[in-house]
């Protein structure tokens, strides 16, 4: 089928390009530009510089068939195209408010490449920015340095993305909904009408608005769904101190309320990633310069920061002293599927080990190189979970992959030193594993603390 639009998509991370290849797996002619030329080069031999299921693949058919390339070069991208979209990291300043470096720059180069530029082309604003961005700093960018009018020369859109790490292909190419926020009609139509191209029967309901609505709806967005991790990991730690309670049965109860809904109820070390964490930060700095203090969003934030401490202080519970002892870390990257580290509980965690003197050994399916990086050799890395647990005093599983699910108490039983779990995310059954082995989780009523002191005990003996 013919297509309509040429796309230039401008910065190539998880974002970026997973868009830019789910809009060339749909038959759309794709120029990237990542500044990043080691990153360049790997993706135009067909290698993602990051995991992502299905990515590797969807990237090489991509590339084969001709339709897709990345470059260094905005300019190009931008000139040999008819919709670019801004799809650069927005990360947080030390203060927490919204570092936009990367769109400036971004918006520059954009600008600078339609002043060569005689026709009308839409620049759609992708990142994660706070209200206001689109309009008062990107069009003022773009108008400066293209000498054009925005809304008469070019268009411009704020168009936030809501997809998931770990399934960024299927939900690009199925999203809930798509928000449009225009400069002005125009910019308006050309996005919705390339979307409806773009996703046909499939298209979702489209919410137009105001560039200002279109980027507080991705804040709000991060914000609940952050706020209701925080909610369930508070009505955990609550159950943890009720004998008989279990979070994982109350969620269950809650979530069968349609006002309430299952999603985003399981109770664990915390959030983390790229987006929650930082979005949370910005929209409550953002708030604070409107002279409003986002009290719930600070105790969201407040509770996130402290959960992964409570692998700490369970441990405890389960070892004593974490001096000396062999901690195992199953589960590195902040959730399944990806191998992203930014602001995983993992990191907290192994710390705060490191720090009271344990030994640590850790294993992730994907996120390896990343974890080496950052702990270099501070940690042992194992080269898969049975060997992470062999000779352990104690196991912590932090990220709920599907390989650690098959995980038997045996095999607990015959690697470890002393088989001692803590379940972090919730993935075993309590009931087999406390038969079995010594066993806590995350939001499970132990009974008497005093009791599994003593069964601490009969373990040290
Ligand atoms: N990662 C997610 O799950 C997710 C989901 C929804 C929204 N977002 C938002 O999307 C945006 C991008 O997130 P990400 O995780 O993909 O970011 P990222 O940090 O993984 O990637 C950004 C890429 O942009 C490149 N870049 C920066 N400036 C550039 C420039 N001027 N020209 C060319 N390349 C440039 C960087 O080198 C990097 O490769 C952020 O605003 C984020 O909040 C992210």
């Amino acid at each position: 089928m013919l297509r309509s639009y040429r796309i230039s998509v401008i910065g190539m991370g998880y974002v970026g390009l997973c868009t830019a290849i789910a809009f060339a797996s749909k038959g759309y002619t794709v120029i990237a530009s990542e500044m990043d030329a080691e990153k360049v080069d790997k993706i135009n031999r067909g290698i993602s510089p990051f995991y992502e299921p299905g990515l590797n693949e969807a990237l090489t058919e991509a590339l084969r068939s001709g339709r897709f390339k990345c470059t260094s070069n905005t300019e190009m991208a931008v000139l040999d195209t008819d919709i670019t979209f801004i799809t650069v990291g927005t990360p947080s300043k030390p203060d927490g408010s919204i570092d936009l470096h990367y769109v400036k720059e971004s918006a520059k180069e954009v600008g600078s490449a339609l002043s060569h530029k005689d026709s009308y082309h839409l620049v759609v604003v992708k990142s994660t920015v706070i209200p206001g961005t689109t309009e008062n700093m990107v069009k003022p960018i773009l108008e400066e340095t293209s000498g054009k009018v925005c809304g008469a020369d070019f268009g411009l859109c704020a168009n936030p993305e809501f997809l998931r790490e770990g399934s960024a292909l299927y939900d690009t190419l199925n999203p809930d909904r798509i928000i449009i926020g225009e400069y002005d009609k125009r910019s308006g139509d050309i996005l919705e009408a390339f979307y409806k191209e773009f996703y046909a029967e499939k298209t979702p309901p489209i919410i137009r608005t105001t560039p200002v609505n279109a980027e507080l709806i991705k804040y709000a967005n991060n914000a609940f769904l952050a706020t209701k991790i925080s909610f369930i990991n508070t009505i955990a730690n609550i159950c943890e101190r009720i004998p008989g309670a279990d979070v994982t049965i109350v969620a269950k109860g809650i979530g069968l309320d349609k006002r309430i809904g299952p999603l985003f109820l399981n109770a664990g070390l915390g959030y983390g990633g790229s987006c929650l964490p930082k979005d949370l930060r910005a929209l409550i700095q953002y708030s604070k310069t409107l002279g409003y203090e986002p009290k719930l969003l600070e105790a969201v934030e407040d509770v996130n920061k402290h959960q992964p401490q409570r692998a700490i202080e369970l441990c405890r519970k389960l070892l004593g002293e974490l001096k000396g002892r062999r901690i195992a870390v199953l589960g590195l990257a902040f959730k399944p599927n990806t191998d992203d580290m930014r602001e995983a509980p993992s990191i907290a965690i192994i710390r705060q080990l490191l720090e009271e003197g344990a030994e640590v050994v850790a294993y992730d399916p994907a996120a390896m190189p990343n974890a080496k990086a950052i702990f270099k050799d501070s940690i042992k890395y194992a080269n898969s979970a049975i060997e992470c647990l062999r000779d352990a005093d104690c196991c912590i599983l932090v990220t709920e992959w599907d390989e650690f699910k098959k995980l038997k108490p045996e095999d607990f039983i015959q690697n470890m030193r002393r088989p001692i779990l803590l379940d972090g995310r919730r993935i075993f059954d309590p009931k087999e594993f406390s038969q079995k082995i010594k066993f806590m989780a995350i939001g499970l009523g132990i009974g008497n603390p005093e009791k599994a002191e003593e069964k601490n005990l009969q373990y040290q003996k």
